[in-house]
């Protein structure tokens, strides 16, 4: 759906992307992860030709710099910082832009979507900057667009403004929409998306799924172990298991680092030990393990 080649851009003296290729697949929810100044807004305007840029972008086998106005009507847009005429209420607002857009859409059915039903008369000067990012959720619905580009859209969100959001992007994917987005929130990245780029000072550094990223930096699950009773002996007894890597404990509970083919010999060792088991989980790493390690791998 997206591809990207050796994407550049220089802002004075700024480089802001620095060689940056991905592809976006069909139906795929991708994510742009990495802190403030890594280039993930910079990436998202170049692919939708807000910007000039060194490089190749191609969206729906189209190039963005010869066909821009179709490919602009199969897209919706949400900018990082949503911007509306504050003399317009928010019925008007999408009113605007579906005309802009050439779209014809039931703008009353799209504002009770994202939660603004008993705003639809109000002006936007009023709003607050959740109902901002609401109506620009709803903006960038306009014409149902198969391709969304989300720039960190939770942002300005309370809890279950980003909650509702996260599901509406699920549930859309669902129906078939392919989605971009950037974020520098880890568990939003990790609950949404199927593959991520992490980007840090201009640069890809990784871009896999997060099991496949987990994998290759041999970040490896933890097994916590809930015990009746702890001691020495049994902690003792599992450091000395070859195939764990590390181990914590925090009162009866164990967590330990080991691969995950080793969790049942452990688990039976315990027990063979004298120990009681009352309760155990495997813990999948997380993104922000990934991230760090990628992180400072690339510094
Ligand atoms: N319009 C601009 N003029 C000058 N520098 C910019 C401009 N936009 C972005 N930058 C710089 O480019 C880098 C990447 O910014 P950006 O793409 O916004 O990152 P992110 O979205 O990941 O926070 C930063 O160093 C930022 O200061
Ligand atoms: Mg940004």
């Amino acid at each position: 759906m997206i591809k990207v080649k050796n994407l550049r851009k220089e802002y004075d003296n700024i480089i802001a992307v620095d060689g940056v290729s991905f592809e976006v697949k069909k139906g795929e929810i991708f994510s742009l992860l990495g802190p403030n100044g890594a280039g993930k807004t910079t990436t998202i305007k170049s692919i939708l030709g807000l910007i000039n840029y060194d490089g190749e972008i191609e969206i729906d086998g189209k190039n963005m710099k010869e066909r821009e106005k179709e490919i602009k009507k199969l897209v919706g847009y949400l900018p990082e910082r949503v911007a509306f005429y504050d003399n317009l209420t928010a019925f008007q607002t999408l009113q605007f832009f579906a005309e802009l857009k050439g779209v014809e859409d039931k703008i009353d059915e799209l504002l009770k979507e994202v939660g603004l039903e008993k705003d639809v008369n109000r002006k936007v000067s009023g709003f607050s900057k959740g109902m901002l990012q609401r109506l620009g959720f709803a903006q960038c619905l306009l014409g149902n667009p198969k391709l969304l580009i989300l720039d960190e859209p939770t942002t300005g969100l309370d809890a279950v403004g980003a909650y509702e959001l996260r599901n509406k992007v699920k549930e859309l994917n669902k129906k078939g929409v392919t989605i971009l987005f950037s974020s520098h929130i880890l568990s939003e990245v990790q609950e949404l998306s199927h593959r991520v780029a992490i980007m840090n000072k201009g640069k890809i550094v990784a871009i896999d799924t997060v099991e496949n990223l987990s994998k290759k930096l041999e970040i490896q699950p933890k097994l916590r172990v809930e015990l009746q009773q702890s001691s020495p002996y049994i902690i003792n007894v599992i450091k000395g298991i070859k195939s764990v890597k590390d181990i914590k404990v925090d009162k009866n509970i164990l967590e330990i680092t080991c691969p995950a083919s080793a969790k049942l010999s452990i688990i039976n060792t315990i027990e063979n030990e004298g120990g009681k088991i009352v309760d155990f989980k495997t813990i999948e790493p997380t993104l922000e393990e990934v991230f760090m390690k990628v992180v400072k791998e690339n510094e």
